[in-house]
């Protein structure tokens, strides 16, 4: 039995599953700076420079992206919270479990939640969005970009005119896919979008970036009222209902990012520190270059499994780049293929939830993971775990087709 009082010394696990993974060092070597006064000056200016950071990420010139302290399901609780008053209507796109995360807080903040559900593995053709704002009048349509429960994602290219065209906040939960695919915010015309840094954006899960334009910005202003104790002098509370979380309240939380610095909590610094280097980290590479190598990445995982005779699941047109579903074959027992590669090879794959429960493995390359050494090992251990579970397969057949997708003998492309 361990004894707690020894130092604490983690397995270098290598993180394949769909989030966390991997974090790049550098975003850890952030994180042990040293701690400032969420007032200080010079925390201010880190501040600043993280919201300019994140509208690069985002692709965006909204003045109010931030981030919100806790893990990604924060900044969606913050958003829905901040929008939805009880009562409103409330349109979800589920086609995979944080589909249905939205539908429950949302449901939590009093809305009549309308679920637009489509089978796992499959998305939504633009029609059927359209058809249910039409039926529902939403006043928020909450969409994922990728699902990770599913790897699937959905195409978002259009759907933000569809919801303006019937006077509806469109909000998509970009945690999973930011930074692995093209995610044009402003472009889009997304009122307000989400996102973690646990994914491919190679950080820890707790802090959740945050953007919103000014058309979301004005509607949850409406609904200030900033706690008794910090009232500025000339307060004059909005005239919509109180927003039901104080913590999550986005009205007191753009007060305590704005030049006027009302309190609200005490930022969470190390967090913040290790934001600001994801987002340096992807925007030196170039977020063209880190959407390539994300579908690099997944190509060569992709082939490499097909050589080795699994079959992928779900509508590959519609895959999310950085997370893969792969079926478990007859007769093999897949929870002792995870241990074997986790206690083996300090691999980690994942499972799946809900309906593909005990069915599919999913395999994230993403992040700092998104490289192809870590792509071939990972192909290289899952053989071995395989045959080592009496599955007769083509020996070496994954790591090679994964080498030649990659172009075999061509230098790995670093992260950055
Ligand atoms: C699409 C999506 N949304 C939300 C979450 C929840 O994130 P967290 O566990 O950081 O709260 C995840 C986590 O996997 C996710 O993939």
């Amino acid at each position: 039995m361990p004894s707690p009082y020894e130092d604490l010394n983690p397995l270098p696990r290598l993180l394949m599953g769909p989030g966390p993974i991997t974090a790049d060092p550098r975003v850890l070597r952030a994180m042990s700076a040293q701690l400032l006064g969420q007032f200080d000056p010079q925390f201010r200016a880190y501040m600043a420079e993280t919201m300019e950071l994140y509208r690069q990420v985002f692709e965006t010139r909204n003045r109010w992206t931030m981030l919100i302290d806790g893990t990604a399901r924060a900044g969606i609780e913050a958003a829905i919270v901040s929008l939805v008053e009880p009562g409103d209507r409330v349109l979800v796109g589920v086609f995979g479990r944080f589909g249905h995360l939205k539908c429950e807080i949302a449901r939590r903040c009093g809305a009549e939640v309308h679920a637009l559900e489509t089978e796992w593995g499959t998305v939504f053709a633009p029609e059927q969005i359209e058809a249910a704002v039409k039926r529902h009048r939403p006043k928020l349509v909450a969409l994922c970009q990728g699902d990770t429960s599913t790897t699937m994602a959905q195409p978002l290219a259009g759907i933000g005119r569809l919801c303006r065209e019937h006077g509806a906040y469109l909000y998509v939960d970009a945690t999973a896919s930011i930074v692995g695919m093209p995610l044009p915010v402003d472009a889009w015309e997304i009122d307000v979008c989400t996102a973690g840094l646990q994914k491919c954006l190679a950080g820890p899960s707790g802090i959740a970036p945050i953007t919103l334009n000014d058309r979301a910005a004005a509607a949850i202003h409406r609904r200030r009222h900033v706690e008794q104790g910090l009232r500025p002098a000339g307060y004059v509370p909005g005239e919509g209902p109180v927003i039901r979380s104080n913590y999550f309240d986005l009205a007191m939380i753009m007060d305590y990012w704005s030049d006027a610095a009302l309190n609200h909590h005490t930022e969470a610094t190390t967090m913040l520190y290790g934001a600001r280097e994801c987002a340096r980290i992807v925007l030196a590479e170039g977020l063209a270059n880190a959407h390539a190598r994300h579908a690099q990445a997944s190509r060569a995982l992709v082939a490499g499994l097909r050589a080795m005779g699994l079959e992928l699941f779900g509508d590959l047109a519609h895959k999310m780049p950085n997370v893969t579903g792969a079926r478990i074959p007859a007769g093999v027992d897949g929870e002792r293929v995870r241990r074997r590669l986790l206690e083996d090879f300090n691999i980690e794959i994942g499972t799946s939830f809900g309906p593909l429960h005990g069915k599919i493995w999913r395999i994230g390359t993403m992040g700092y993971n998104a490289r192809k050494d870590a792509v071939l090992v990972t192909l290289g251990a899952l053989e071995a775990a395989l045959a080592a579970e009496g599955l007769g397969l083509p020996r070496g057949a994954g790591v090679d087709a994964a080498l030649a997708e990659y172009g075999r003998g061509a230098p790995a492309p670093a992260p950055v």
